[in-house]
Order: structure tokens, then C-alpha cells, then sequence
């Protein structure tokens, strides 16, 4: 099974995983030995702290092992993707990807004979949006009916928060400039399944929000925008004022955080910000889509 998209699994491929990840999170010990003598590539195209580490130290505390790969210093770049995906399906058991254009993944997806990850794309970050919505999970002993708002750039991590809270019934608005909006194909595919609010105003979307998440203003592969995009963003931080609006609402991030452009330091640092839980959440998550992709759990 594949993990592309996060709109690739059903509200109830999710909440056995997340389900999961709970359990192993409680007696990691009782996992070490169920991914023996399996191997995971990791393959990136662009740099990474969490993601990388995360899946690498999983496997270990799997029984398994994990190669890292930059694609400067293989052959993904000189021969054709299919080709060499084609030879890495038959050394590996699984393959977790972060790429640039979201039609690599499926391009990658499409040629390998084993189970394929998407580690973040240009559209996706499903393996975040799981770590995410177990870090909310253990906080509130639940998802539905609570409501989340993201106010910031409207990017990879922003589409797989619809998707994800939509398919978990959590509520989602989305605060963003305008032009920084998410992309409407996935607003729609949310929208049937949850409530979803767009606005340009951030005040507008974290009024009663349990949650409060932003994500950086320039992405990975946007840096020749960064001086624009800096600019369009101006006002748009999320500070103790904007936090002020909601009822007490934990703070998340992604991360890598750029403080002082999309958080204050006040707000990241404040004990309502849970970054740090979700940053951990990711290996346990992780560890949980490694063993629904390999059909194991
Ligand atoms: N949140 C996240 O994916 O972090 P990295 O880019 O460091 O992997
Ligand atoms: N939106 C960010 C997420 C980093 C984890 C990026 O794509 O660079």
C-alpha cells in the first residue's frame, strides 16, 4: 500500500494508524522485531532533519535498515527516474520519497514494485499530517468536533491538513493572503466531508480554534520568491495578539520554523506550543505507515 496523498487512504486506513501508532508509542519494545532484515530507501531531493531521522531511526527500533540517499550522489538524476526505481524496487522492501514536482512521487510510485512513501512533494506531506493529527489525538483523547486553524501560506502542509482533518472530522479554517490560497481541487475533496472555511483575514479563522497551526512563508524550492513572498506576508505572524482570539489553543509547526517571520518567539516558546511533541510524534508515526504500507499491521 502506498502512502501519496493522504486522500490514498480512508478515514479508516488513518485511524487504525494513527490507533497503532499509539500503541507502539506505549511499548515501542514490543515492535523491535517486526521489520527484520526489511530495507528502506530513502531517496531526497531536498534537504530534511525530522523526516529523515525519524524513518531512519524507525526502522532501527523496527529491526530493519534505512539508506539514505541524495540524489546527487546516485544515478536518480542521470538515467531515467523509472529506470532506476525499476533496480531500487528490487533491493528494497519500501521506498519513502521527498521530491519537487508531486508528479515524481506518482512517476516513482507508478514504477516501483514495492510499497512507495511520500516524504513531501511540492502538493503533499501526508506522513507530517499523521504525526500531526496524533499529537492533537493525545492532547484532546480525540479529533472529531474540535477545529483547527491554519493561517499562513496555503502549501503542502496546509493541503494535507484538509485532507487529514476532513477525513477526521475535525473542523479546518484557513487564513491566508490572498494569491496563498490552498489548492481548490483539495479544498473541494475536503469540504465534502467537514466543515471548511477560507478567509484573508486570520482573526476570521482562529475565532474559537482549538488549534492554531502555521508553516513557513517560503517553501523549499521557492527561495527565488523569498523576498516577495516576505513581503506579501507582512502582518500575517502568528503572535500572542492572534493567539489572544482563540480559547487557549495549542500552537503547531511543522518545523523547521523561521522565527519572528511566521511565529513570534513568544508563541513557539509558550506553553500552549506543541511542536516539540510533534516533532517526536513523527517517528512513532512513522514506525505506524511503516507497517500498514508493508501490510503487517
Ligand atoms: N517537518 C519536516 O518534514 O521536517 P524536515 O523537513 O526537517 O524533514
Ligand atoms: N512547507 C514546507 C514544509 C517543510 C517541512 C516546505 O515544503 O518546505
Amino acid at each position: 500500500m502506498n502512502l501519496l496523498t493522504l486522500d490514498d487512504w480512508s478515514s479508516k486506513d488513518i485511524g487504525s494508524v494513527l490507533d497503532l501508532a499509539q500503541v507502539i508509542k506505549k511499548d515501542p519494545k514490543k515492535y523491535y522485531d517486526t521489520l527484520t532484515n526489511k530495507t528502506l530507501a530513502m531517496l531526497f531531493w531536498k534537504t530534511s532533519t525530522r523526516t529523515r531521522i525519524s524513518f531512519e531511526s524507525a526502522m532501527t527500533q523496527l529491526g530493519g535498515h534505512a539508506q539514505y540517499l541524495d540524489w546527487r550522489t546516485t544515478n536518480l538524476a542521470l538515467g531515467s527516474l523509472k529506470d532506476e526505481i525499476k533496480c531500487i524496487s528490487r533491493y528494497v522492501d519500501v521506498i519513502m520519497a521527498r521530491v519537487y514536482g508531486h508528479a515524481d512521487i506518482e512517476a516513482i510510485a507508478e514504477a516501483s514494485n514495492v510499497p512507495v512513501i511520500n516524504g513531501l512533494s511540492d502538493m503533499f506531506h501526508p506522513c507530517q499530517i499523521l504525526a500531526d493529527l496524533l499529537t492533537v489525538k493525545e492532547k484532546f483523547n480525540r479529533l472529531k468536533g474540535l477545529k483547527l486553524a491554519y493561517v499562513g501560506d496555503g502549501n503542502n502542509v496546509c493541503n494535507t491538513l484538509l485532507i487529514g482533518c476532513a477525513k477526521m472530522g475535525v473542523e479546518i479554517s484557513v487564513a491566508t493572503p490572498k494569491g496563498y490560497e490552498p489548492n481548490k481541487k483539495v479544498v473541494e475533496i475536503a469540504k465534502k466531508t467537514s466543515k471548511v472555511s477560507l478567509f484573508n483575514k486570520p482573526e476570521e479563522a482562529v475565532k474559537n480554534a482549538d488549534v492554531v497551526y502555521t508553516d513557513t512563508w517560503v517553501s523549499m524550492g521557492q527561495e527565488s520568491d523569498k523576498e516577495k513572498r516576505i513581503n506579501d506576508f507582512k502582518g500575517w505572524t502568528v503572535d500572542s495578539r492572534m493567539m489572544k482570539l482563540t480559547k487557549n489553543a495549542y500552537f503547531m509547526h511543522c518545523l523547521p520554523a523561521h522565527r519572528g517571520y511566521e511565529v513570534s518567539d513568544e508563541v513557539i516558546d509558550s506553553k500552549n506550543s506543541i511542536v516539540y511533541d510533534q516533532a517526536e510524534n513523527r517517528l512513532h508515526a512513522q514506525k505506524a505507515i511503516l507497517l500498514k504500507c508493508l501490510e503487517i499491521a
